[in-house]
């Protein structure tokens, strides 16, 4: 739970639109980057954004990310609309992936994206329902240096 907003921004995402997919964790990254927020952090964080956003670009209809800064955490929401995900345990296998040969093309479908942003998460949760949608929530720390840094 954030105590206090220090800062917080939404950004609309559209699905099936390549064209702008990525822009997203773009412009975030680059606010981060303003805010003054550690390269590890905002390291981390743009790898999850980026596949948490072309996730719904690929496979949902719309959606937004939310992102939220406060004292201790970072905190990302992104939830849409769309055809959600019948299995989640499955969804989360490393290698798992439904992308056509559409986007195999386009070089996505390795099956990575939803492991990479749970182990770049220090907390991480994805709820779905088929039919309606999808909603990540995910937090990178402030205040606990990430486990690769501990020693
Ligand atoms: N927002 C979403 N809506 C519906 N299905 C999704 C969503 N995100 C992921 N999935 C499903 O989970 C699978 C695994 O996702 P991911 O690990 O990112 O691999 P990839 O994107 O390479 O397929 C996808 O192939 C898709 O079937
Ligand atoms: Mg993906």
């Amino acid at each position: 739970m954030q105590d206090e907003v220090l800062y917080r921004e939404s950004f609309p995402i559209l699905g099936n639109d390549y064209e702008h997919g990525g822009e997203v964790a773009t412009k975030v990254k680059s606010i981060l980057k303003e805010l003054g927020i550690s390269s590890t952090i905002i390291r981390r964080l743009s790898i999850a954004n980026f596949e948490a956003e072309m996730n719904l670009v690929m496979y949902a209809d719309e959606g937004r990310l939310e992102f939220t800064v406060g004292p201790r955490e970072i905190e990302v929401i992104v939830a849409d609309r769309g055809k959600g995900i019948p299995d989640i345990e499955q969804a989360m296998q490393e290698g798992y992936s439904t992308a056509t040969a559409e986007m195999r093309a386009r070089g996505f479908g390795a099956g990575m994206g939803l492991p990479n942003i749970k182990r770049n998460a220090d907390r991480f949760d994805i709820t779905s329902t088929p039919g309606i949608g999808t909603t990540l929530r995910y937090a990178v720390s402030l205040t606990m240096p990430a486990a690769s840094e501990t020693q």
